[in-house]
């Protein structure tokens, strides 16, 4: 409760409420970091600041960082050193690094970067507002007063039990049709390459009722598709909830929940792990006409020796039977994938067993990784790391693979009538709207104001590999 008295509107006296303080927040890396930085700027928002996208223009700089590769932390910090720059005229402006490179490094940031008065970790979310306010609110009524070698900082990176709870509001945008909903934190698999355990923390679940309340309000504000959004989503629920006495697990019972929503058109969920992938979630794609039928299905290694050492626990045989038994579910399924290249003791034979697997799947499409060397990781410590000039190799030859695999995949929808969802208009030219595809494709079309939001069919004309373009075969 004294969270809302403390408001910045409260705070300021008059001449400084005319112009309330504006926030450039600015994300990096998944879908989750989006979705995180949504409810901070929803918290913002409600407490009267404004956000701005011009960062010469902001009181308050706020960065949601990524750790999972270190080209990812190096932006970040690269970042934030130049935007220190727009102090000089301004010292009460406020700095802050949240989500997972914050949790990661902690006070190392405030140490390190000497602007940075703010350090949020992945629990904490929903305390950066708060914390907003208090740096502000010091800086700006201490202005005169502040001596250059006095500085307040505020660094919170503990653990809360149930912030998986906290991701629950957002912002939306006139005529959104699209949403995604968070409905776990943390991931316990432990992969050797992988940073999300350390920075995301544990396994924890959120309860049905709690999402299928979410997306009921979602549905009622217009959204037609929600995708479901955890580290491991096929093992949501795992510590938390029983199976159902028709032996369902916690997802698919999730999945049935959300699926029963009225006025939901399309359902989907990003990203599950091959480990826990059952029968049960197979046969949901059979059963749940809403769930869209695109799995992206991370696959890391074609080379049972490194997916072993990578501590992923299946072999390529399970994990190509796993991709059959999803076409036999629905023949129509688009299969997507995140690979790395180049992990520690990777061999021309290694890679030429990924490269083979990539081929037999036929992905629809895949990101392609460099292995990065992550603090903390155990894969960070094994010898025989590569150079980086056989990951680059190994880069570009894998991206050639799925260009081409991507392009055959689009071409094959050329003449086809195919089912869209239309979001709004295209980003590359918002003369044009812009659709997914049931398999999760863009397809670009002529059309009006009419058409956001609604799902119909498009007659598929040509195809870039990247796009489709067609025609609404209806309206
Ligand atoms: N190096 C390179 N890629 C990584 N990923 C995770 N950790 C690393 C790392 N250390 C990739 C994996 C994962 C995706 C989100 O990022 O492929 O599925």
């Amino acid at each position: 409760m004294s969270v809302a008295r403390k408001s910045v509107r409260a705070i300021f006296p008059a001449p400084l409420r005319q112009s309330m303080p504006k926030v450039f927040l600015k994300t990096y890396g998944c879908q989750m970091n989006e979705r995180d930085s949504e409810q901070v700027a929803r918290d913002l928002v409600s407490r009267g600041y404004e956000m701005t996208g011009d960062e010469k223009d902001a009181d308050v700089v706020l960065l949601n960082t990524c750790s999972v590769r270190d080209l990812a932390e190096q932006k970040a910090l690269g970042k934030m050193g130049m935007l220190g720059r727009l102090r000089a005229n301004r010292p009460e402006m406020v700095f802050g690094f949240l989500g997972c490179m914050a949790q990661s490094r902690g006070s190392e940031l405030t140490r390190d970067i000497g602007h940075v008065d703010l350090v949020v970790g992945t629990q904490k979310f929903h305390r950066v507002a708060d914390y907003v306010d208090q740096i502000w609110q010091r800086k700006v009524l201490l202005r005169d007063r502040l001596m250059d070698d006095e500085r307040f900082s505020i660094v919170d990176v503990d653990e809360e039990a149930g912030s998986q709870e906290t991701i629950r509001e957002h912002v939306l945008e006139e005529r959104q049709a699209t949403a995604f909903v968070s409905i776990m934190q943390g991931c316990n698999m432990h992969c050797t390459f992988c940073i999300v355990p350390s920075t995301r923390g544990s396994e924890r679940s959120r309860r049905i009722e709690e999402i299928v309340r979410e997306v009921e309000g979602l549905v009622t504000m217009g959204v037609r598709e929600v995708t479901l959004l955890g580290q491991i989503v096929n093992l949501f629920g795992r510590h938390e909830f029983p199976k159902s006495a028709e032996g369902l697990s916690p997802f698919v019972q999730l999945l049935e929940a959300v699926h029963a929503v009225p006025g939901l058109r399309r359902l989907r969920f990003t990203s599950p792990h091959p480990i826990g992938f059952r029968d049960d979630l197979v046969d949901a794609f059979r059963r749940l006409p809403k769930l869209m039928p695109h799995v992206h299905l991370p696959m890391q290694s074609g080379s049972d020796r490194i997916l072993k050492a990578m501590h992923r626990a299946y072999t390529v045989d399970k994990y190509f039977a796993l991709t059959e038994k999803l076409r036999a579910a629905r023949s129509d399924i688009a299969l997507t994938t995140d690979i790395i290249v180049g992990f520690p003791g990777e061999t021309d034979d290694d890679y030429a067993a990924t490269r083979e697997l990539v081929r037999r799947v036929g992905f629809d499409n895949a990101f392609i990784f460099k292995y990065s060397q992550r603090r903390d990781t155990p894969a960070a410590e094994m010898g025989d790391q590569l150079p980086e000039r056989v990951k680059e190799e190994r880069n570009q030859d894998l991206l050639a693979v799925v260009n081409e695999l991507a392009k055959a995949k689009g071409e094959a929808l050329v003449g086809q009538r195919v089912e869209i969802l239309c979001e709004g208009l295209s980003k590359t030219n918002p003369d044009r709207l812009s659709g997914r595809s049931p398999g999760n494709k863009i397809v670009i079309f002529e059309g009006g104001e009419r058409h956001i939001g609604e799902v119909f069919d498009v007659q598929i004309e040509r195809s870039t590999g990247f796009s489709l373009y067609g025609n609404p075969a209806i309206f």
